[in-house]
């Protein structure tokens, strides 16, 4: 199993560009079953949940040409309605085939996603909405039945703003027979991204960005070509890395718009933040400041994705710091790790105080999810010698060579196979 070998205390420095975002690509390349013609998407993420989503779609039938510059996907062929059970366990994102399939062939096979590393994810107001729109789904043998024979626009009311939900609906309503509308739709700037791609092949969507989105069913639709936005997250992290390790650094291809409550967070802590065109520059203090609460919360609130992240970062600020998770039930596993390497942290249940420390100590540790596992590389960097961080595969689902992107700022950090 690979791990990363981090000797902390460097400083950072120089320019990053960021690449495509994650959470923006999945459910886009999802989409591409829908017109049956030729999609490409470029500045796409090269990562392990795309590979993923790549062989789904080939064994569905779509021809794949993945390229470094871009995705070229051809869904002419679509032959297979049945998502296989290892590729759904591979990646919970396999759920954002059902709106399209539905919408294309009107049916569709898939595992049931069990629950993952941060907690159970229920897809209930996936299947509620599709349901609204006439889906018949029957669950049995751990499989997700669904059939429809035409899909019918309605009024669809999400209990929580769920960004899967909002985008699987979304995908389903695109071919649906008259109007779709989403109310209480998740927000984040990857819905926006969907809704530009579908609409660069002719769907009819107004609204993503805001909780009520409308989709006017059509006909016909067309190839696309398109440009993932640059991922928000991994901007956060890196702005993390560059805090925690008082560095001074410039991210380029962000735009500072999808992180503004991250950024109020890095101000809060006492970094200088200064935005130009799609660049960040990031000056922290010699020594960060607590910060009174952070509450994760749906877009525009503070991504949970960011969570951890900040954990790590607020264990040596001066003072004590309240994190309070609202998203996910179990996201704070990466805590009792940051413990191991001298961080004072107490847990109670959704709520994590943070006593600051003046330095954490290198450790041995084990990254149990993805964000927390970028967590534990961010407090390598600053710690006091060297931390191991192992089962980095969890890493890897999100960030595209995190290792090579700290080593090109300065950081010394290797991966070990
Ligand atoms: C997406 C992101 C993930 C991010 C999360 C919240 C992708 C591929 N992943 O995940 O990185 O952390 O948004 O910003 O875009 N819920 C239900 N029933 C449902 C659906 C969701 O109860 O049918 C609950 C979940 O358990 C969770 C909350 O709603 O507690 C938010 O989930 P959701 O917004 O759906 O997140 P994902 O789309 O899974």
């Amino acid at each position: 199993m690979s791990k990363y070998i981090i000797n902390g205390g460097n400083k950072l420095g120089g320019k990053l560009n960021i690449n495509g975002a994650k959470n923006a690509v999945l459910p886009i390349l999802a989409a591409s079953v829908i017109n049956g013609k030729e999609n490409v998407i470029i500045g796409y993420p090269n990562l392990r949940d795309v590979n993923t989503m790549v062989k789904i779609l080939r064994s569905i039938g779509c021809k794949v040409q993945k390229t470094p510059e871009s995705i070229v996907i051809n869904s002419e062929n679509v032959n297979s309605f049945e998502v296989s059970e290892n590729l759904v366990r591979e990646m919970r994102s396999s759920i954002f085939l059902m709106g399209p399939m539905l919408g294309r062939c009107g049916k569709i096979k898939i595992s049931y996603p069990g629950g993952c590393e941060i907690g159970p994810r229920p897809i209930d107001l996936h299947l509620k909405g599709l349901r609204e729109m006439g889906v018949k789904i029957s669950e049995a043998h751990g499989f997700l039945e669904c059939t429809v024979e035409k899909l019918k626009g309605s009024e669809i009311h999400l209990d929580y703003p769920s960004v899967g939900a909002t985008e699987n609906i979304m995908l389903a309503a695109v071919l649906a027979e008259g109007t779709t509308v989403i109310r209480n739709a998740a927000k984040e700037p990857e819905i926006v991204d969907l809704q530009d791609f579908l609409t660069g092949m002719g769907a009819k969507i107004q609204g993503a960005g805001t909780s009520v989105i409308q989709i006017d069913g059509v006909k016909n639709l067309t190839g696309v070509e398109h440009k993932i936005i640059p991922d928000r997250i991994v901007a956060g992290t890196i702005l993390a890395s560059a805090a925690i390790t008082k560095s001074e650094i410039i991210i380029e291809n962000v735009i500072a718009d999808h992180l503004v409550s991250v950024l109020a967070k890095l101000k809060e802590v006492g970094c200088i933040v200064l935005e130009k065109n799609s660049a960040i520059k990031i000056i922290p203090p010699s020594v960060l400041k607590s910060v009174d609460i952070i509450r994760t919360l749906p877009y525009p609130g503070f991504p949970t994705d960011m969570q951890a992240q900040f954990v790590s970062l607020l264990s040596i600020a001066k003072g004590t710091s309240i994190i309070t998770e609202t998203v996910f039930e179990n996201r704070f596993k990466h805590i009792e790790e940051l413990i191991r390497m001298g961080a004072r942290i107490k847990v109670d249940g959704r709520v994590a105080v943070i006593k600051g420390v003046p330095k954490l100590t290198g450790a041995k540790v084990t990254a149990k999810d993805l964000r927390g596992g970028a967590a534990l590389v961010i407090a390598g960097l600053a710690a006091e010698g060297r931390t191991i961080v192992e089962n980095i595969v969890h890493i890897e689902r999100g960030y595209d060579n995190l290792d090579i992107m700290l080593q090109n700022l300065g950081a010394d950090i290797r991966k070990i196979d």
